[in-house]
């Protein structure tokens, strides 16, 4: 039986992963508004993704006999300066979710839950390639910054992204 500190945590886990799809799906649109539909699919593709890490955290309370509750929360920022903005925005949320894996990775350790420990190792893993992620296009768009080439290169080359549900153990 997990303890109640454990099961309020990973519903306040399921919330920001929803929370991040959230987001990612109001940068997609703010990408089509600046007519980047590369970017906007990227962004697409990562709101799966986050919608992916959501249902995990669900599926595994339920299965462990626990009740995955569902909450609400705040409109996500709307408006960026500029996609390297969104991109800096994103990179910073990312972040702040693995401080969060790392705090639920505490407690469960704290606790000897050792199937939540596993679980949360392949988030533990899944944050060290989302922060790549967001990290190496930052880099790449400040690169290019003020060059439309680059950047509609760049645009071309996120428009081939598709949804693939990561490997789970
Ligand atoms: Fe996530
Ligand atoms: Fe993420």
């Amino acid at each position: 039986m997990l303890s109640k500190k454990l099961i309020d945590e990973i519903n306040e886990q399921i919330k920001y992963e929803f929370f991040s799809a959230h987001l990612y799906l109001s940068m997609a649109s703010f990408a089509a508004n600046n007519d980047l539909p590369g970017f906007e699919n990227w962004f697409i593709v990562q709101a799966d993704e986050e919608r992916f890490h959501a249902m995990k955290f669900y599926h595994f309370l339920n299965s462990r006999a626990e009740k995955a509750v569902l909450k609400g929360f705040d409109d996500p920022k709307e408006n960026y300066d500029d996609i390297i903005d969104a991109f800096a925005y994103s990179l910073e949320h990312e972040k702040f979710v693995s401080s969060r894996i790392y705090h639920l990775m505490d407690i469960a350790q704290e606790e000897k839950e050792y199937a939540t420990i596993s679980l949360l190792n392949w988030f533990v893993d899944e944050q060290v390639e989302e922060e790549d992620n967001f990290g190496r296009i930052l880099s790449q768009l400040k690169k290019i910054s003020g060059n439309e080439d680059g950047l509609f290169r760049l645009d071309r080359e996120l428009a081939t992204r598709v949804f693939v549900p990561p490997v789970t153990p």
